[in-house]
């Protein structure tokens, strides 16, 4: 099939390479020249293991290709809009860029088409673009994505479940669908075919969902720090029951990234505007617990070093909001890292992928190359991003190069054991601490 990809971003991207993937001919349009450019090429604009290879295959064989021009488009009989949905300063999400990709769609959309919206909206909005399609002839579904950054490849072709949602009467738009993942529906993957408005629904439910799971264990880990209790033992007990789940139950310092956090906050506008804000008043909670564990190991960090960060050297291992990332938007760790400077620490910050995206954001950091430039003469380090290569790191090795041995794990990701047998004071959010033996009096 002939496929259009509006916006070609992290989505957008990932999306074009998998449909190319897939054996359909793909054009991928997005308005900045540089990313089309690099594109083009078969590179990546962002880390995303895996995508490079795809997008070679795709570029070499000819069934990919990338322009800003939206005139390469015309011709496709399904063209996805795959622009991101960015915050609003009111927490509401901005839906500018997919005005532009449908007036860029419809400008080139023939008769028949099927234009399949991507993006993560706000529920309704599906219902409000539909009559501008319809005038052109064509017809409206939405697909919402699930991808997760580092897995986005493997997502996209090996998925969860596959939703449409398509509008009332619309008995097309589901078969044209059909085709276009016809190999994912053979190799097993669940499709659904909803209504409009539950397939925007869907996406904004998950990560509610999973935003939810992370900070009922981020609480629970505020509880475990006080009376001494260890958030993981307890994770991996509960998780135990099959209701629940161990996946997603990891305390620490929270999520972050592009998604989560814009998400629920999306949400909870959406609910204020249709007048059912109380149903989702919970999700404020889950972003309050979310934010309070950064404060929460910038204090640790501060008791541990005597109630004064000033002039303190402080080694960061890990700058982007998960492991096998280079992102850094709304990332706990770069968060935690600017405010240790803040508060007149020389932070010296590392990451194995994003230290180039951190440095224009956070220039205020002292950026190294590795863990043994960063942890040199350090008088604490924390670890905020569980990367394979930090949890396998050797405390014996780095104890002789530090300046104080202490070490805050905010991902709880390290033998704490193997930390204490080297000689460090081993802290961390929601496990036993110093704090919690003083308040008990063991
Ligand atoms: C998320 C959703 O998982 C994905 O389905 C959706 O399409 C986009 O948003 P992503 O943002 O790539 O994907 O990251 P995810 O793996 O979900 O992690 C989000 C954040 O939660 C990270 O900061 C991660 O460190 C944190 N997290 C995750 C925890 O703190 N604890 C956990 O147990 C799991």
């Amino acid at each position: 099939m002939r496929i259009s990809v509006f916006g070609c971003g992290y989505l957008g991207a990932v999306h074009a390479a998998a449909m190319a993937e897939l054996g359909h001919q793909v054009v991928g349009i997005d308005v900045d020249p540089l990313k089309i450019d690099s594109l083009a090429k078969g590179q990546a604009p962002f880390f995303e293991p895996g995508l490079a290879e795809l997008l070679e295959r795709g570029i070499r064989s000819g069934a990919l290709t990338f322009s800003t021009d939206p005139e390469a488009a015309r011709g496709a009989a399904v063209h996805f809009i795959a622009v991101g949905t960015p915050q609003q300063a009111d927490g509401a999400a901005d839906l500018r860029f997919v005005h532009a990709a449908l007036d860029a769609v419809l400008a080139i959309a023939q008769p028949g088409d099927v234009v399949v919206g991507k993006s993560t909206v706000p529920v309704g909005t599906a219902h409000a673009l539909r009559s501008a399609v319809e005038q052109a002839g064509a017809r409206l579904a939405w697909n919402p994505e699930f991808l997760r950054e580092g897995f986005a490849v493997r997502d996209s072709l090996e998925p969860d479940r596959i939703v449409y949602g398509v509008a009332e009467g619309d008995t097309t738009s589901a078969a044209v669908l059909d085709r276009v993942y016809a190999e994912l529906l053979i190799a097993g993957s669940p499709r659904m075919v909803t209504d409009l408005a539950t397939a925007e629904l869907v996406k904004v439910a998950a990560n509610a969902f999973l935003a939810t799971k992370i900070s009922f264990i981020n609480a629970m880990a505020e509880i475990a720090e006080v009376v001494g209790a260890d958030v993981t033992q307890l994770a991996d007990a509960i998780g135990h029951d099959a209701r629940i789940g161990r996946r997603f139950l990891n305390a620490g310092i929270g999520f972050g990234g592009g998604c989560l956090p814009k998400d629920i906050r999306g949400f909870v506008a959406r609910a204020e505007e249709l007048g059912v804000g109380p149903a989702l008043d919970f999700l404020r909670d889950v972003d309050a617990v979310n934010l309070r564990r950064r404060d929460r190991v910038v204090a640790l960090t501060r008791e541990a070093l005597g109630g004064t960060l000033r002039g303190r050297r402080i080694a960061v291992l890990g700058l982007a909001f998960k492991p096998d990332s280079d992102d850094v938007r709304d990332s706990p760790a770069l968060d935690v890292a600017r405010r240790l400077a803040a508060e007149g620490a020389r932070v010296v910050a590392t990451d194995p992928a994003a230290v180039e995206t951190a440095r224009p954001v956070a220039p205020a950091l002292d950026y190294r190359a590795g863990v043994i430039e960063a942890v040199t003469a350090a008088d604490a380090v924390l670890v905020l991003t569980e990367w394979q290569q930090y949890r396998e790191l050797d405390p014996v090795a780095l104890a002789a190069l530090v300046g104080g041995r202490i070490v805050i794990d905010g991902r709880l990701c390290l033998d704490a054991q193997r930390w204490q047998a080297a000689g460090w004071q081993y802290l961390s959010p929601g496990r036993i601490t110093d704090r919690s033996r003083a308040l008990l009096g063991v």
